[in-house]
């Protein structure tokens, strides 16, 4: 019998309304059958808002700090559960275990970051313009936030958003991603030990259109935080706004590393590998493009066919692993698709390029490292996210070309130059349009006390992690204190 699990809502596990469920598969083998979970409806959305919507009146007045130190708790319960959760990860959506492992510490790194935020949070103390009058601005809660998470990094991601926003004083309602709603499950029950009161943080698994969609809508939903990719991101914008709700979008990249003729090579082909391939492509921050000056471009070119062919492709959970399988058989048919859009384009398909289902691999969704050579800038593989391990290697001829094309998408999150060159190193770090940008360092990695997000289609403005993402789920309230026992009227008493 497969296990059940449940929706957690106002501090209980709690079956949905409608007794409908959803299988949670391992992506390495669709025999492994890890569990059914809820696919829940408007009514579990209607009970978890309405506990977020009543916690949130005591939850807000806990003082910061002592929020913080139960963040801190959590951080603690992370590290010492980092192994299991990193099993369950690997086992749910398939990224090889050294990375699950490292999903779970950026959780930590999260976690410990922000618990020290309950001690500043800092607004500011000015001088006021009339006498005797005291102005201060400070941080306040938004309410009740509806954080819809993806699956690449189960666990990662929803605390970079969980924990800034529970620190500034909001209660939350989680909406994981259908393929790994397990992490989320067990996130939770970390929550719970640590001490995050009941309410606090509601659980509530389905689908987009059932859950998301009613999420986006509620009108006792005052803030929605999204990453996924930018149809959906557009459709979430466009309700929100309707509704005039605070919305943060982390969206889809088309993430490129250039590499110059004077970079070290051995160095910008390990990185092009770990970030093309590292996550089997599907992050992000992935790396889909690598823009090569031509002097060099053959040579790497082949160094990374060479070290392309002998990544070990397999179920994560095997150590000696380096890539595993696509999150499932959609995502993989979308990537044959874009090998035959590659082909057809005229782009040369050099290595890889189809499924990978040998041996052990036969009953998982796995997909050969794939690299296509002489791709043009405008043809759609450079230009769409394929969220795969498919990179497009494009040629140019000067430092000038190569930031045009690293600029010639929709999107930019994520962005690598190699170069020898400090003063090329500074004009990408300030002409590349990109939220991220990394010198002599690949595309993915970013950690969690700088800003994360990207601009144009990336999103819609807001940053992640760093400071910034208090400006996310805080309102800034501004306080006049008048001490001088009249009426005192700006602007006006002021200027005589
Ligand atoms: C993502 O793919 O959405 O910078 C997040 C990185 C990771 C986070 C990626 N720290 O690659």
């Amino acid at each position: 019998m497969a296990e059940q699990f449940k929706n957690f809502i106002d501090g209980r596990w709690s079956a949905a309304q409608a007794a409908k469920t959803f299988e949670n598969r391992n992506p390495a083998n669709r025999n492994d059958l890890i569990g059914l979970f809820p696919s829940s409806s408007g009514e579990d959305v209607d009970a978890a808002v309405a506990a977020a919507k009543k916690t949130f009146a005591s939850w807000r007045l806990v003082p910061a700090p002592k929020r913080g130190e139960i963040i801190f708790r959590v951080g603690e319960l992370l590290r010492k559960h980092k192994e299991a959760l990193a099993r369950v990860e690997t086992r749910e959506m398939g990224k090889v275990l050294k990375e699950t492992r490292g999903d779970v510490q950026e959780g930590i790194d999260c976690a410990f970051y922000v618990a020290g935020e309950g001690r500043r949070l800092f607004g500011e103390t000015t001088p006021a313009e009339l006498p005797n009058k005291f102005a201060m601005s400070v941080r306040t809660p938004v309410g009740v936030c509806a954080l819809i998470t993806p699956w690449n990094f189960p666990l990662a991601i929803p605390t970079w958003k969980l924990f800034p926003a529970l620190i500034c004083g909001n209660t939350v309602i989680l909406k994981p991603a259908e393929d790994t709603p397990h992490t989320a499950v067990k996130f939770i029950e970390i929550l719970n030990e640590a001490g995050v009161p009941p309410g606090v943080v509601n659980l509530v698994h389905g689908g987009g259109e059932e859950v998301g969609a009613a999420l986006v809508r509620h009108r006792d939903v005052q803030l929605v935080s999204f990453t996924g990719s930018a149809a959906v991101g557009r459709e979430i914008a466009a309700a929100c706004g309707e509704n005039l709700k605070r919305v943060s979008l982390e969206l889809g990249g088309k993430n490129a590393q250039i590499v110059m003729e004077d970079a070290d090579l051995d160095l910008a082909v390990e990185g092009a590998l770990w970030g093309a391939f590292g996550t089997t492509g599907q992050r992000c921050t992935a790396t889909s493009r690598l823009i090569v000056h031509r002097d060099v471009a053959k040579k790497v070119t082949e160094m990374l066919v060479d070290r392309a062919r002998k990544i070990k492709i397999g179920d994560g959970l095997d150590e000696s692993v380096e890539m595993g399988p696509l999150i499932n058989d959609t995502a993989r048919q979308k990537v044959l698709r874009y090998i035959d859009i590659g082909k057809q384009e005229g782009a040369r398909l050099i290595i890889g390029g189809a499924i990978h289902d040998a041996g052990a691999c036969a009953n998982g969704y796995f997909f050969q490292p794939t690299i296509f050579d002489q791709v043009k800038p405008d043809m759609r593989i450079a230009q769409e996210e394929i969220f795969g391990p498919v990179l497009s290697i494009i040629e140019i001829t000067s430092f000038d070309q190569a930031i045009e094309v690293l600029n010639g998408t929709r999107y930019g999150l994520s962005s690598s130059i190699y170069t020898a060159d400090v003063g090329r190193a500074f004009r990408a770090m300030r002409d590349i349009e990109a939220g991220i940008t990394y010198v002599n360092g690949p595309t993915i990695g970013a950690e969690v006390h700088l800003p994360f997000g990207g601009v144009k289609d990336t999103g819609n403005g807001h940053r992640e992690a760093g400071t910034t993402v208090y400006d996310i789920f805080s309102e800034w309230k501004s306080i006049y204190v008048d001490y001088s026992g009249k009426l005192q009227k700006a602007q006006i008493d002021s200027v005589e």
